[in-house]
């Protein structure tokens, strides 16, 4: 039995699973995030330590295996964010996280000092986003420098896990990739950014690959959370890396598309790449010596719950009467509307973009309306659009010679008929669902399995629990017409962006 624990942003995931990757116990535990000012974003680590030691007590306690079964444990986690520690190893002020937007000086002076962005991408593979470590540091280090006079250590949300959990300061090459301060192409931090940055390299732990064990459980773990002392850690994953392990995205060629709220593309390649624009995020993967490539668009399935929540309040009211999901009722009425929705298109800019335009201010909207479009034909928009959005980011990866040959769909895009459709209509290639789309935390529980021997390798792992249960295939009629209509997409945000500002 291994354990996968995810330390998310709304909440913390904690699940077992037995050899052949059946789920043998899970439990959550949701906690709040804090706005002290706009665009800011903390957490207070104690509130992921309990969580994670109610969600732990909770699996080992469910009855389905016991404690002494446990072979190893494997963590994960939101991203990007950064825990202080003092020389004690006390947290000395919140964490703050991927989705904190106070950075952006910060993210010019990185850029600047390593001698330009183009010079900052060779270093350490990735532009400097506001959203990632390195900025964060450079942050308190200027507002904050009596605090910052005694930091000792920088840990990223799931590695102050492991540091409660084990007395041991880790985190291994997935999630690191993620700090803009490892060189990505070697697997090791970046002395040379490091320097540039004015950075002391002993303020970040020793650097594993996931699968690799990095500590063992404590005593002082072990009283907390129950699960018994000498347990094995491996290195684990970002949730990124991690929720690809979990969904198969293990071996060149197999691609995974996720709508959540947020949508993400995510690529396996067993090579690096460049792009000097760095319009894509690039790390190393979950699987020893591999590569990721992810494009992320902002408000893919949160263009439609923005729809369900703002303009279908009496869809949401008739389908809670029906004892349905709202979604059901809304993507049955664009299913009313053919493809293209007679030229009406949609843009998911909602919370601005990542991929590929990397602009805050970018904005949404329906264009191209006239009198002949209805309520079909704007929701359909919606789904087109986060779906193009989406295919931007296929591009991308394409462009970079990463062989697209299979595309994996999961979250509210995958659960959904016409959605599906969709997506291999305007990605232009068979989509697949799998059996089990766990997530982070499953993969961090299959990363788990490898480090401790039940698997010799990551892919090997995946094959054992993974396989995909259905597909939908591409329509070459639609697929053409849509191929069309992804290039007048393309022109609208050039078109626009000017007036976004
Ligand atoms: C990845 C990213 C998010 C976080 C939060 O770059 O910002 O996916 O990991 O979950």
């Amino acid at each position: 039995v291994t354990i996968g624990i995810d330390v998310g942003t709304s909440g913390t995931k904690t699940l077992a699973i037995d050899e052949s990757g059946k789920i043998l116990a899970s439990a959550s535990s949701e906690y709040p995030c804090s706005h002290p000012r706009p665009g800011w974003s903390e957490q207070d680590p104690e509130l992921w330590w309990t969580a994670t030691r109610e969600t732990l007590r909770s699996v080992l306690g469910a009855g389905a295996f016991a404690a002494s079964d446990v072979a190893g444990v494997g963590l994960s986690g939101q991203m990007h964010g950064s825990v202080f520690l003092d020389g004690e190893g006390r947290v000395v002020r919140p964490a703050l996280l991927w989705n904190d937007q106070r950075t952006a000086a910060e993210c010019a002076e990185i850029e600047e000092r390593a001698g330009g962005r183009e010079a900052l991408i060779r270093m350490v593979a990735n532009r400097a986003l506001t959203g990632f470590t390195a900025p964060k540091l450079l942050w308190v280090r200027k507002h904050e420098p009596a605090l910052w006079e005694g930091v000792r250590q920088v840990l990223l949300p799931k590695d102050y896990i492991r540091y409660r959990l084990t007395g041991t300061y880790a985190t291994e090459v997935s999630d690191a990739s993620g700090t803009l301060l490892l060189d990505v192409a070697n697997r090791r931090w970046s002395r040379e950014l490091l320097e540039k940055l004015d950075l002391d390299p002993s303020l970040l732990p020793p650097c594993y690959e996931s699968p690799e064990v990095s500590a063992t459980v404590s005593a002082i773990g072990s009283e907390a959370t129950g699960v018994p002392e000498g347990v094995r850690v491996v290195g684990g994953g970002g949730d990124q890396p991690a929720g690809a392990v979990g969904n198969g995205i293990v071996r060149q060629g197999v691609v995974s598309a996720t709508m959540g709220t947020s949508g993400v593309v995510f690529a396996h390649s067993d090579h690096l790449g460049f792009d000097p624009q760095g319009r894509l995020q690039r790390g190393c993967h979950a699987v020893p010596g591999a590569y990721h490539v992810m494009g992320v668009v902002l408000a893919a399935g949160g263009s439609l719950q923005w729809f369900r929540n703002e303009l279908g309040k009496a869809e949401v009211a008739h389908a809670k009467s029906l004892g349905i999901d709202p979604y059901q009722v809304l993507t049955a009425e664009a299913a009313l509307a053919g493809p293209g929705a007679e030229g009406l298109f949609f843009l998911p800019y909602l919370t601005g973009e990542r991929s590929p335009h990397f602009d805050p201010d970018a904005k949404g909207g329906w264009i191209g309306l006239t009198v002949r479009h209805g309520r079909p034909h704007m929701i359909r928009a919606v789904l087109e659009g986060a779906t193009f959005a989406m295919r931007d980011s296929l591009e991308l990866i394409r462009d970079m010679k990463v062989a697209i040959q299979q595309i994996r769909v999961s979250g509210g895009g995958a659960r959904n008929a016409l959605w599906k459709q969709i997506q291999a209509d305007i990605y232009g290639a068979d989509v697949h669902t799998i059996n089990a789309s766990e997530g982070p935390a499953y993969g961090a529980a299959l990363l788990a399995q490898v480090g401790t021997g039940g698997f010799s390798t990551v892919p090997e792992a995946c094959d054992a629990a993974i396989m995909t249960v259905e597909s939908t295939s591409v329509d070459p009629q639609v697929k053409a017409y849509y191929d069309r209509a992804y290039k007048v997409y393309r022109g609208l945000y050039e078109h626009l962006k000017g007036s976004f500002r």
